[in-house]
């Protein structure tokens, strides 16, 4: 990922998300002081928001090796399985898109994650055996966007449960801020603010902002990334002044236009907009819902009077 080398690697680092900060020194902290594993823990949120930097910290700070996979890439018993006894006391284990694990692979995680047990079948038929395994104290460190899709056993199986929510304008300005000195472009107050105005509230948005007005500076300008700079960029990449992108206008302008207003089932508004029904819910909607231009009811999505005021 081109944010690998600006990725905070302490949680001293991370900005922002003072709540989930300040708990996880308190739970690392204990877990250290113990020598024990730290308690597995489940992080959601919108992407972007930092999940998996977090897992890194984790395992960075509890000493441990990081051991990364996701949902969809564990396909047979045999892939978690492998990854299960290659770990260590103390490793992490993060797997990410948590949502989309097999019920096969789910049932291999309860024992685990629950008594350090790794329990499979090998074989078929009147061959087949059952072999059960101890594995070291390990931390399941699991990333989702959305914790209501996981099925109840699995997130009851978590000790620690973490939700990130979008950034202020304020922590996002400290995190360009903190990218462009390890890129080492120069900018001014103002700029930094202009691009975290328009980030979503997401840090891996503004990062890739970051990257694409200092891109304009460089051309367009002498390098020095100021307000007006980062404006012009910003206007040439069209994330307006609100910070919307185009799929939150067209996402808008749809339910406005095509659906009156609302209320409109996402369903009905993700075939109008040829996206899926999954983009709506994980990608555009959490930020449109959190600014205040959308609700959702019972009966469906509904645009406020500020959405139709604005666009
Ligand atoms: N880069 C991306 N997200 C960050 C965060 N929360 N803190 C510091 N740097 C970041």
């Amino acid at each position: 990922a081109p944010d690998a080398n600006i990725r905070p690697a302490l949680l001293s680092e991370y900005i922002g998300q003072p709540v989930v900060r300040e708990q996880m020194e308190v739970f690392i902290g204990a877990a250290r002081g113990r020598d024990e594993a730290l308690d597995h823990t489940l992080i959601f949120g919108p992407p972007g928001l930092g999940k998996t930097t977090l897992a890194n910290i984790i395992a960075r700070e509890m000493g441990g090796n990081l051991r990364s996979t996701s949902g969809p890439v564990l396909e047979r018993a045999g892939d978690l399985a492998a990854m299960l006894t290659n770990l260590e006391a103390g490793d992490v284990l993060f797997i990410d898109e948590i949502h989309r694990l097999s019920p096969v692979i789910e049932e291999i995680l309860y024992p685990a994650m629950e008594d350090f047990q790794l329990d499979i079948m090998i074989g078929e038929g009147p061959a087949a055996r059952s072999i059960k395994l101890d594995l070291p104290p390990f931390t399941l460190v699991a990333a989702t966007t959305r914790a209501g899709l996981l099925t109840s056993p699995l997130r009851d199986r978590f000790g620690i449960v973490q939700r990130l929510e979008f950034y202020n304008i304020a922590d996002l300005t400290t995190i360009v801020k903190r990218a462009a000195g390890l890129m080492r472009v120069t900018m001014s107050e103002d700029g930094a603010i202009e691009i975290a105005r328009r980030a979503r509230g997401t840090p891996r948005i503004a990062n890739r902002l970051l990257r694409r007005v200092r891109d304009y500076a460089e051309v367009k300008g002498d390098g020095c990334v100021n307000g007006v700079i980062a404006a012009s960029a910003l206007d040439m990449l069209a994330v307006d002044r609100r910070g919307l992108d185009h799929l939150d206008r067209r996402y808008i302008e749809i339910l406005r236009d095509r659906f009156d207003g609302g209320p409109a089932g996402v369903e009905a508004v993700a075939a109008a907009m040829a996206e899926d029904r999954g983009t709506l819910e994980d990608v555009i909607e959490p930020y449109l819902i959190q600014q205040g231009y959308v609700l959702r009811t019972a009966r469906g999505r509904v645009l406020t009077q500020m959405a139709i005021d604005q666009i």
